[in-house]
């Protein structure tokens, strides 16, 4: 231990003697546990078996929307969980310091980049709103965004605008979803950019559509539109990238964000409650803290009554306040899973699983697909419409013949498909044929 750090725990009166530490501490990182007899990662049905709590009556197809827990993940919870309410003070004490940093070490391995550029929070929702209240907008810029990011994308920017008395601009990326195109995209962006944009917000996958984002590109288009501007004017791009987190085989901190938000209790199957934020740490030191940030750091100058002289920092994040523990810690096990699985291999089996639904529901009769078919737009959702039947209504018809789809809580709202790791080509053939049948 630094002496900073001993200084730290013991005038934030959170250290105990070294020798009355429960051995329950030294166990800090929980491994990944999975069945014995299902542990080959590479076989699908073991894949499956790993989530032995989610109903087997059902045809799951919105499992993008909230994690069952699969088993190593659900083990983690539960060993932590077990192991704080065993000796809160003690188990909690030994391991919230070190904690964080192992974690953004299992997510860096995830994402690219390096641990310290990872922050911990408890949703998406959550990362979108530390990043828009912290960004240094001020009155007379604009923050350019689409029509097309979900609700809690468009109040965090409304909020932060707000504040500051900055203007919103959202603007449509496509004219017809059946003829998008990157360049129609990429173009559209391009063009909207004035010299007022300090902030461009997109969504990668977009949840009302299905429609995915060349991420790359708009980060290469803003990049050509900031060597004009000083470094203090450049444009910000912010992604919201839940849908492709977890379902894509990128690494993030290559895909030209300046902030990268995601859920990662959604595609990546981590504990419910968690959530990551990706920022390289130029981009961390010029965010605003809008949340007391429990570090040594900005303890220390509280308590010596002196200014904060260090930088925002992702950790900072990651350590504010007291939350649900297990689940945060738990949260490396589910990286570990996809490890295991593969990236490549997991977004090749989603790929596959969505084009094998599209393709049948192109083929069907009074059915529009609204979600651009190939890989190159699109990514684990599916939206579309059975000609006379509103969205809901074929939500329900589906839930009759226990087969789980939503609707997509946007203005034009469609039925919503999510092929994923949970689901085997069976199930997609038999969801087909029941849309078939609605639809005749
Ligand atoms: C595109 C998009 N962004 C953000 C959210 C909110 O995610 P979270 O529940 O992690 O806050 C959702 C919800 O599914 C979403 O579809």
């Amino acid at each position: 231990m630094s002496i900073n750090r001993r200084h730290f725990l013991i005038n934030t009166g959170i250290a105990v003697a070294a020798g009355a530490i429960s051995a329950a501490g030294q166990n800090s990182v929980v491994k990944a546990t999975l069945n014995p007899a299902v542990n080959d990662l590479q076989n699908w049905a073991n894949v499956r078996e790993q989530f032995d709590t989610i109903s087997r009556d059902y045809i799951h197809l919105s499992s993008f929307f909230l994690v069952s827990h699969p088993r190593p993940v659900r083990e983690a919870i539960e060993k932590y969980r077990r192991a704080i309410d065993d000796n809160p003070f003690l188990f909690v004490e030994q391991n919230i310091m070190e904690m964080p940093a192992r974690i953004q070490a299992a997510v860096a391995e995830y994402t690219g980049g390096k641990p310290e550029e990872i922050a911990l929070t408890n949703s998406t929702t959550m990362g979108l709103a530390f990043v828009y209240q912290g960004l240094p907008l001020k009155a007379g810029q604009e923050v350019l965004t689409t029509a097309h990011d979900h609700f809690v994308h468009h109040e965090a920017i409304r909020l932060a605008a707000a504040r500051v008395g900055a203007s919103v601009k959202k603007i449509a990326l496509f004219e017809y979803l059946s003829t998008v195109s990157e360049d129609e995209i990429v173009g559209r962006i391009s063009k909207a950019i004035t010299p007022k944009t300090r902030v461009v917000g997109i969504t990668w996958v977009h949840s009302g559509t299905g429609l995915k984002l060349p991420v790359r590109r708009i980060a290469d288009a803003i990049g050509e539109a900031n060597k004009a501007r000083a470094e203090a004017d450049r444009i910000l791009l912010v992604v919201d990238g839940v849908h492709g987190f977890g379902v894509e085989d990128a690494a993030v901190a290559e895909m030209g964000a300046d902030f990268f938000i995601a859920g990662t209790h959604k595609w990546i199957f981590g504990p419910r409650g968690t959530g990551i934020v990706w920022a390289k740490p130029d981009n961390w030191k010029i965010l605003q803290m809008t949340f007391p940030a429990f570090s040594m750091e900005t303890v220390g100058a509280w308590m010596s009554g002196t200014p904060l002289k260090a930088p925002m920092q992702a950790a900072w994040i990651s350590q504010g306040g007291f939350h649900a523990f297990e689940h945060e810690w738990a949260l490396p096990a589910a990286f570990e899973f996809h490890k295991q699985i593969g990236r490549a291999r997991i977004a090749e089996r989603i790929h596959a699983l969505n084009d094998q639904m599209k393709e049948g529901l192109a083929k069907i009769a009074n059915v529009k697909l609204y979600t651009p078919r190939g890989n190159r737009l699109s990514s684990g959702l599916i939206c579309f419409d059975v000609e006379g039947m509103r969205s809901d209504e074929v939500v329900k018809r589906l839930l009759e013949k226990r087969i789980v789809a939503s609707t997509a809580p946007y203005r034009d709202s469609y039925a919503r498909l999510a092929p994923s790791l949970l689901n085997t080509p069976e199930e997609i053939e038999t969801t087909l044929r029941q849309i078939k049948t609605l639809a005749a």
